[in-house]
């Protein structure tokens, strides 16, 4: 197979606004090191943390939520040295991208070379070889070392899992970022057969996601979302959808929820209504987050914690494992993407302003070949 040199590809040269992010079409192509492939990219989603990390949302500096200007902005005065999810800074210049979908062109040495032409979906964990399970030594694809907004990538082969499947790369990188989380997120909290959760942020990639999981595990679901998006959000299977816009929110669901209480929240919008969430639980309910789109900074009343013997989890590096029974999720046609709209590579800056614009249902896709 006669590879390319060079590659397109979008450049993140540091913290800040869209003006951070660089069109290249001549970076030299990756080459795969030992244990590595080398992926040729079909399709790469884009999901919240490529903003987050570009804007040094994660920094303890910042207290607001993700906003439309101040993801196209950027932020004033982040903290350098802790905008980043993980332990370590963000090293730049660093190409993002976590979602990938495509097919394996080249195999570093110790690889099988009849890996190579396999159609694979990567799981954006990247893992200690030799310590798979120590979370503490995980770093992501897209944030501590180059993902898939280029025309090729690496990754360790471990993490190219071979799909068999009808959907488009487009469709399939919808997956691995939002749905792997909610996977996640579930496990965390460990949802059974016939218990109600509460979905706030449905129509977002990880709540569209969970309502799927979620119907999956045959628990009853109630979303809460837009108005404009309350009949889709129904469609893709919720029981109840209530309106994130009125202003008896924890009424209106106590009157719908039997016995007026949820078994558990899986939470990734946080903010103002974070107590309403609360409030809502049964005793011994379980919350889980992965994200704090509309404010990290919440008001947490301890007794409601403690006198409903609450369980609070968070949901960030997951165990081995998940990626996995995703992919047969997807193969066995149990979960069902949710392709909001593609952009070309040269039109990455627009695509987030749009994803930030929060007028889509699921995932947009980046198509490195246009
Ligand atoms: N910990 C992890 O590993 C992990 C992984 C993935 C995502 N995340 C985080 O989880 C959060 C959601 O991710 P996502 O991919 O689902 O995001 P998304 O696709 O952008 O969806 C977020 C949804 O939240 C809802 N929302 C409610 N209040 C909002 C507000 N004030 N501002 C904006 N949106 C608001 C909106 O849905 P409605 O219109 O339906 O209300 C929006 O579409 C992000 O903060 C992301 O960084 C974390």
């Amino acid at each position: 197979m006669v590879l390319a040199d060079s590659m397109k590809a979008v450049v993140l040269t540091g913290h800040g606004g869209l003006e951070k992010l660089v069109i290249h079409d001549d970076l030299s192509v990756p080459k795969p090191k030992t244990n590595e492939v080398l992926i040729e990219v079909g399709a790469c989603g884009i999901n919240n943390t490529d903003i987050n990390t570009r804007i040094g949302w994660y920094s303890k500096s910042v207290r607001s939520g993700t906003t439309t200007a101040g993801g196209a902005d950027g932020i004033d005065q982040i903290s350098e040295v802790d905008a980043t999810w993980g332990g370590s800074t963000v090293v730049f210049p660093r190409i993002q991208g976590a979602d990938v979908a495509g097919r394996i062109v080249a195999a570093g040495h110790g690889v099988p070379q009849k890996r190579v032409g396999e159609r694979v979906i990567v799981d954006p964990w990247i893992r200690d070889r030799s310590h798979p399970e120590n979370r503490s030594l995980a770093g992501y694809l897209g944030s501590e070392r180059d993902g898939g907004f280029a025309q090729y990538t690496t990754v360790p082969e471990e993490n190219a899992f071979v799909i068999k499947s009808n959907l488009s790369d487009a469709e399939l990188a919808t997956f691995p970022c939002s749905y792997s989380t909610a996977e996640h997120m579930l496990d965390r909290i460990k949802l059974q057969e016939g218990e109600k959760i509460l979905i706030p942020g449905a129509s977002g990639g990880v709540g569209s996601a969970l309502i799927q999981l979620a119907k999956r595990r045959k628990a009853q679901v109630l979303a809460i979302t837009s108005t404009s998006k309350m009949d889709m959000i129904r469609d893709l299977g919720a029981d109840h959808v209530f309106d994130r816009n009125q202003n008896d929110l924890e009424q209106n669901i106590r009157e719908v929820a039997p016995g007026g209480t949820v078994n558990a929240v899986a939470d990734v919008v946080g903010g103002s209504s974070f107590s309403i969430y609360l409030n809502l639980l049964c005793r011994g309910g379980r919350y889980v987050t992965s994200g704090a789109i509309a404010g990290p900074i919440v008001e947490l009343d301890l007794r409601t914690l403690y006198l409903k013997d609450l369980e609070m989890h968070g949901a960030t590096v997951m165990q081995v494992g998940i990626f996995e029974k995703l992919v047969g999720y997807i193969e066995h046609g149990e979960i069902r993407p949710l392709l909001a709209k593609k952009f070309p590579i040269s039109r990455i800056k627009r695509a987030q302003e749009e994803f930030l614009n929060k007028k889509h249902l699921g995932n947009f896709i980046i198509l490195p070949w246009q």
